[in-house]
């Protein structure tokens, strides 16, 4: 959506997959105070987003939404001044329909009222939901709320949440910043392996200002260590969001090590927009380029198999520019090799190596001081 915003794909977190309809104001600023202590927002997480159960199961007098006085003593504008406090960002959640999923008041035929509700209250981010939909058009209810956004005047990150009906992938970039592509997620690696399945097909559809959304981040909710590196790294080489979906008051030091790595974070956020495509998948070995802005080629090999397996490609394979030789940098080990051509890795069942790949040498500034580092450690 040509709006200015996610010119980048958005990086925050959301409650719903830890907390379903359990949020309330002290969860999101708790949230939003962890999201800085614990180096996200640091590393780009920028968005703290309220989903379902938020409001009161009644319009006001005025037609108006009514945050639960109960979950949100101080409402949605005083949580959103605590959330700008710590130089955050608020997100919201209505759906298209008449009803929420939960059966709160939707924002069908209120959607004016409802967006300028939100922008009042500093609101920066609405998650708009499918349910109770009344069968009209996806197109139509989205575009209005898309309209009612800009008549309000405040920049407001818009979410397509269409579970990746009707090809939404076709016309989300008229209408919103990103689109889901998929229903959703759970914390389990056959849920996480089917969006990417969904998703990995539509890379031309992605670029600055839209971005497919294979929902959220399950890192920390139950996959393995090396399952959840995987959708970090999948997703990265997606250009997807980075909406983190766990409890970050449980969140161990390695869940956090996934969730901050630069090095994987800069893949997802580079500049160029393009989202990483599948050029080659046979048995179960998946292989994703994704082109960046400095000439660097980001290069995922996925074993979706149980067992390790030995996952192979090439410089000219994955489109990098000619060189008689690249550097490999595993973004996740952080092991620097060089190569005349072949891009190889073992990769443990259900993992991911993750490589940015640059041609020739001293083309990567992030390559070029971690070989200095390692130099002056001698
Ligand atoms: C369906 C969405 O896809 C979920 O992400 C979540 O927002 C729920 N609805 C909330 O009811």
């Amino acid at each position: 959506l040509g709006n200015g915003l996610a010119l980048t794909p958005p990086m925050g977190w959301n409650d719903w997959n830890s907390f379903g309809c359990n949020v309330s104001e002290s969860l999101v600023e708790q949230t939003a105070d962890l999201i800085v202590s614990s180096g996200m927002k640091d590393a780009g997480y920028q968005y703290v987003n309220i989903d379902d159960c938020w409001m009161s199961s009644n319009r006001d007098a005025g037609g108006n939404l009514v945050p639960d006085p109960a979950k949100f003593p101080d409402g949605i504008s005083g949580t959103a001044a605590y959330v700008h406090s710590k130089g955050l960002k608020l997100g919201i959640y209505e759906s298209a329909g008449t009803a929420t999923c939960a059966g709160y008041p939707g924002s069908l035929n209120h959607e004016q009222a409802d967006a300028n509700s939100f922008a009042s209250w500093g609101v920066d981010y609405l998650k708009y939901d499918n349910c109770n939909n009344q069968g009209i058009p996806a197109q139509t209810r989205y575009t209005a709320m898309r309209d009612a956004l800009a008549k309000t005047g405040r920049p407001i990150v818009y979410s397509l949440c269409n579970w990746g009906q009707e090809s939404v992938w076709t016309w989300g970039a008229g209408v919103g910043n990103l689109w889901r592509t998929t229903g959703d997620i759970s914390a389990n690696f056959g849920s996480m392996l089917s969006n990417f399945h969904n998703t990995v097909g539509l890379a031309s559809s992605a670029g600055p200002g839209g971005w497919n959304d294979p929902d959220m981040l399950e890192v920390g909710n139950g996959m393995s260590f090396t399952e959840d590196r995987a959708e970090m790294s999948l997703w990265a080489e997606m250009a997807a969001p980075l909406i983190s979906g766990t409890d970050l008051r449980k969140a161990t030091t390695a869940t956090l090590s996934l969730y901050t790595n630069k090095d994987v974070i800069a893949v997802d956020q580079d500049s160029l927009g393009k989202a990483g495509r599948e050029i080659a998948s046979s048995g179960g070995a998946d292989v994703l380029a994704k082109p960046l802005a400095n000439g660097d080629v980001a290069v995922a090999l996925f074993n979706e198999n149980s067992s390790a397996q030995t996952i192979s490609t090439s410089a000219s394979a994955i489109g990098i520019g000619s060189a008689s030789s690249y550097k490999l940098n595993n973004l996740w080990s952080h092991v620097l090799t060089s190569t005349s051509g072949s891009i190889s890795a073992s990769v443990p069942g259900h993992g991911v190596v993750l490589y940015r790949v640059s041609a020739g040498s001293g083309s990567s500034v992030g390559s070029a001081h971690r070989f200095l580092g390692a130099s002056s450690g001698r």
